[in-house]
Parts: structure tokens; C-alpha cells; sequence
């Protein structure tokens, strides 16, 4: 960690006016549609109406991925590389990289002291990590995966979190955080809320429910137009139709969902809805016109991330300038935090 604030210690934060959104992802690696479909859309869309926080947990990986930390740093470059192409403007958005921030990890130790075991071993995402993982008891570190969460949120004061519906506990410690924090000690911090999008999940190509990098079955941003032409020729439609003349179903097909997903030519769409109920239209034409539609979408993406690839130190510059932002926002509730603890003891 580099976390030297930069800043005198009496400097103000800046002056909140927007309500304010904190959003994350664990660097897993490279995003794909799906993701861009759940959360990088929307927080395009949002970063104009709210001043908005782009955490990047690295420390979070360590819950789970000791065995893998040497590749860490690549997916925190393709995760921000990813929500740069896509338009996530780091002149709108403030990007954190969680360890460049060492007051969460200190509001981490004061939040541990407010939750009993018990609380967060009922967090239904534990039991899914562990099955992911193989393991038969969680660590104290990952028992404490929400806790550290609530910490990245109510650090920078967040009011807002966008996530998709499988954080929606975590969200939900988090509000039990903040109140009970504000009731023991002094209103400190807001009750944040979860936004979580209402439409579903875009499908894997292999018309599993969800996309996924475990799964294998993701169509990536940066994925080039060979590989996404080959994914999509592959791609799971109707099981039931044998042939391009038996009438098809175009309800939760994966080929139709991905049409009214990214294919702005609502007629052709519907068009082609009708004749594949009819049996009139074979699966490889429906296929082609999703190719050409999914490479309009892709192909400004896949750009803008070749010319972002071509600035080696871009990312860091982009992490280090918004941690240091943040640690100013972190540095002014810290002081508010310890003064309500009444541990600001010796000038802390
Ligand atoms: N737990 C989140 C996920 O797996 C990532 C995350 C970490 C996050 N800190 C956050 C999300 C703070 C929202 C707010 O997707």
C-alpha cells in the first residue's frame, strides 16, 4: 500500500450536493455482456445525475483468491479498462482502488466490533462462496466479506448502490450498520439503499440463466469478431426445433433475448420473432442478423479498449488520482467516526 494522504489533515472534503452512489466490482478479470447489461449500462446512465464512487476491491479478493494473487493486478487493469470503453467517465466517476484507501480497512475494524458471528454466518452469499470454493469453513476474513463492504460504502458516505440482487444482503448489512453505528454513537453516517435492476439476468450463450466466467459461457467486451462470430454460430436456441421450417419458440430462446437486448432495429426483430413461430426463418439467418447487430455494439468497444491498451500507465494514473479523492472523502468521515467513538485521543 502507498497510502500516504497526500493532502494536510485539514483540508476539507469537498462539499456534497448530489447524492452520492458507491458502486464495486471484485477484480475478477475481463467483463462481458452480461455485466454490461447489469451494472456498466446503468452506471453510464447514472454517473450524470449522481456523483458517483467506482471501488475496485482488490482486498476482497483476498477472501478467497490466495492462491491466484499474482494475477490480480491484470484484472484490475481489464476491470477498468472494460468500464472505460464503455463509457464509465473518469472525468464523472471518482475510481478507487480499495487498497489505496487505508481508512476502510480501520472503519472495517470499528464496523467488526457492531455485528455478531452469528449475523453474518446467516448471509446467504457465504454459503454459495464456500461452495464455490470447496471449502468447509470460511476464514475470519471472508466470514467478515459484508462487513469490509459496508465499509467501502460508508466510508466516502454512499446513499446510493447500484448492485445486482445477489448483494442485496450485503446492502442490507450495511443499513444495519449505519443505524446502529448512528444509534450508539452520533448520526454519522446515511442508511444507504440498493438499486438493483429490475430486468433479468442476459442468459449464457449456452442458454444457462445466467452468464458467467466460471460457467464458460460469456461472450467478453474485448472478445475480437472471430471469437464472438464462432460464439454466437454455437449458441443455444430452441432445443425443440429440429428443423428451419418447424414453427420455433422465441420465449426465453437466448438468440431472441440477445435481439431485444442489442438489436436496435425493433422491426427486424419483430419480424423475425414472427417468422420463426412460423417456422419461416432458420436459426443460422437469426444468428447472422444477431452477429451484425452484436458487432455495432461491440466493435466501438473493442476500440476504445485497444486504444486504451496502447497507454500502459493510464490505469494507475485513473486509480491514483480517484484514491486520492477518496481518501480525502475517507480521511473527513474517519475524524467524525473516531470524535463520535470518542477515540480521538492524542489529536487522532
Ligand atoms: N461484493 C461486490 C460483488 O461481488 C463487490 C463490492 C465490493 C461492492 N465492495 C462493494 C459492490 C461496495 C458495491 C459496493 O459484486
Amino acid at each position: 500500500m502507498t497510502a500516504e494522504v497526500s493532502v494536510p489533515k485539514t483540508a476539507p472534503a469537498a462539499k456534497q450536493t448530489r447524492k452520492r452512489i458507491l458502486t464495486g466490482d471484485r477484480p475478477t478479470g475481463r467483463l462481458h455482456v452480461g455485466n454490461y447489461v447489469g451494472t456498466l449500462a446503468n452506471r453510464v446512465k447514472l454517473q450524470d445525475e449522481y456523483e458517483t464512487f467506482l471501488l475496485v476491491a482488490d482486498h476482497h479478493m483476498l477472501t478467497t483468491k490466495l492462491d491466484g494473487l499474482s494475477e490480480i493486478e491484470q484484472n484490475i487493469r481489464d476491470d477498468v479498462i472494460d468500464n472505460l470503453a464503455v463509457g464509465v467517465d473518469p472525468e464523472k466517476v471518482t475510481y478507487i482502488l480499495q487498497s489505496l484507501v487505508p481508512q476502510i480497512p480501520e472503519l472495517h475494524l470499528y464496523f467488526s466490533m457492531l455485528v455478531s458471528v452469528p449475523r453474518v454466518q446467516r448471509i446467504p452469499t457465504l454459503k454459495d462462496q464456500l461452495r464455490d470454493h470447496g471449502l468447509a469453513q470460511p476464514t475470519y476474513g471472508l466470514l467478515g466479506y459484508p462487513v469490509l463492504q459496508a465499509a467501502d460504502i460508508l466510508i466516502v458516505k454512499g446513499n446510493l448502490v447500484p448492485v445486482g440482487r445477489d448483494q442485496e444482503s450485503h446492502i442490507e448489512l450495511t443499513r444495519e450498520i449505519a443505524r446502529r453505528f448512528n444509534e450508539l454513537f452520533a448520526p454519522v453516517f446515511p442508511v444507504p439503499e440498493a438499486l438493483i435492476p429490475d430486468m433479468g439476468l442476459l442468459p449464457g450463450i449456452d442458454g444457462r440463466e445466467k452468464m458467467g466466467k466460471s460457467l464458460d459461457n460469456a461472450i467478453y467486451l474485448g472478445d475480437d469478431s472471430k471469437t464472438v462470430e464462432k460464439k454466437i454460430r454455437s449458441m443455444y436456441t430452441d432445443p425443440n426445433r429440429v428443423r428451419a421450417d418447424t414453427p420455433g419458440r422465441v420465449e426465453g430462446n437466448p438468440v431472441f433475448v440477445y435481439h431485444d437486448t442489442f438489436n436496435p432495429d425493433k422491426a427486424e426483430v419483430d419480424d423475425l420473432k414472427s417468422r420463426y413461430r412460423e417456422g419461416k426463418v432458420g436459426d443460422a439467418e437469426v444468428k447472422r442478423l444477431l452477429l451484425v447487430a452484436m458487432e455495432k455494439f461491440l466493435a466501438p468497444i473493442r476500440e476504445r479498449r485497444a486504444e486504451l491498451e496502447t497507454k500502459p500507465k493510464l490505469v494507475g494514473e485513473i486509480l491514483a488520482a480517484g484514491s486520492e479523492r477518496a481518501r480525502r472523502e475517507a480521511t473527513a468521515t474517519l475524524r467524525e467516526v473516531r470524535q463520535a467513538m470518542h477515540l480521538d485521543y492524542f489529536g487522532r
